[in-house]
């Protein structure tokens, strides 16, 4: 049987510490389940020349295009075909499009890891009924300074976002442009008022863009919206069954405050279950919803029943919990909308 290793990120290591390896695993998982052509069997952890590697085997070899999914796999760097004692490299084509400092330049408090960002974004996108090649429409309703909108738009898709909080609004439309100048890509940027009855209630940046003239003329445009408003009002901004995707990951009830519902919720269990249902309105059919939150705030039971009632089903997923700090144990809950 072909047997093949993936090296793991070195970042990846730094940041997940003893998690990383299991984290790989399950992602692994949930490809070879969900998009792999090859089946994929012996899932396991190998030290080789004192690097930890992810091990796996294969019924026949790899085609190009398991390859190429698996270089979007959040912690692969790099993957080998295993040769006796000798590791013959793979060409790695992931669906990258734009450069990585879209992902890396913004550095903030309570920025979600861009690499655990990646690792939701791949488990929802397997879980719903899309592939991961297709031209999606992703929305983070929880988007902050948009490391969700900015993984979704290096896929190649559309991001939608909402937040609350004025700075991060201001942070990302800012670096957005800024990002979109430097680059020299044909786009249009505005910022917007949005009324309803005649009443201020957010603002909302609209964001056209393409990587040639030539694309941009032909109407080749990724696009961008971003809404600086409460997410309870998420319906007001977007149609129903705008998204094939929502991807968020939850205030964590320790560095941001959940500010659903006027004042501050005791829990961040409070506001999903206030925002769960229209969020869930704004998923297509065969769309899925996955949702990263902090288990020290609720329980997967508790996030699953608030999913259920929002007409979701639960997906059944390999183990994703992971220590954060102190403070936080994070997890994941992926639905889909049937
Ligand atoms: C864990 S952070 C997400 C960070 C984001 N993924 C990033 O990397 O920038 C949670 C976000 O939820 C936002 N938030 C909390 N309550 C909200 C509400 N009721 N409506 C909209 N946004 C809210 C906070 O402002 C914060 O940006």
């Amino acid at each position: 049987m072909p047997q093949y290793a993936l090296l793991i990120l070195p970042a990846f290591n730094r940041v997940y510490g003893e998690s990383s390896v299991r984290l790989t695993l399950g992602e692994l998982a949930v490809f070879g389940d969900r998009a792999l052509e090859s089946q994929v069997s012996g899932i396991g952890e190998a030290v080789i020349g004192g690097l930890p590697y992810v091990t796996f085997e294969t019924g026949a070899p790899l085609p190009a295009g398991d390859v190429a999914l698996l270089s979007n796999l959040s912690s692969a760097y790099a993957l080998f075909g295993v040769e006796g004692e000798l590791l013959r490299p793979l060409t790695m084509a992931p669906l990258d499009r734009l450069s990585s400092d879209l992902i890396t330049i913004q550095k903030y408090a309570g920025k979600t890891n861009e690499h655990f960002t990646k690792l939701l974004l791949n488990v929802t996108v397997l879980a719903s009924e899309r592939r991961l090649d297709e031209r999606l429409s992703v929305f983070d309703p929880l988007c902050g300074r948009g490391t969700t909108l900015n993984q979704a738009l290096m896929y190649g898709y559309d991001a939608y976002g909402v937040d609350v909080d004025s700075k991060d609004f201001e942070a990302y439309t800012g670096f957005l442009k800024m990002w979109l100048r430097n680059k020299r890509f044909k786009h249009t940027a505005e910022t917007v008022p949005v009324r309803r009855e005649r009443a201020l209630v957010g603002r909302r940046l609209n964001v056209s863009f393409a990587g040639s003239k030539e694309a941009y003329k032909a109407g080749d445009t990724q696009q961008v919206a971003v809404v600086n408003a409460d997410t309870l009002r998420a319906r007001e901004f977007f149609r129903p069954r705008s998204f094939d995707v929502v991807v968020t990951d939850a205030p964590y009830g320790v560095q941001h405050g959940s500010k659903g519902g006027g004042g501050l919720s005791r829990s961040p269990l409070e506001l999903l279950a206030k925002a769960v249902p229209g969020w869930a309105e704004l998923l297509r059919p065969g769309g899925a919803l996955g949702i990263s939150w902090n288990t020290y705030g609720g329980s997967r039971e508790e996030l699953g029943a608030i999913l259920g009632s929002a007409g979701l089903e639960v997906a059944e997923l390999p183990g994703f919990e992971h220590w954060v700090d102190q403070a936080i144990v994070r997890d994941i809950l992926v639905a889909r909308k049937p």
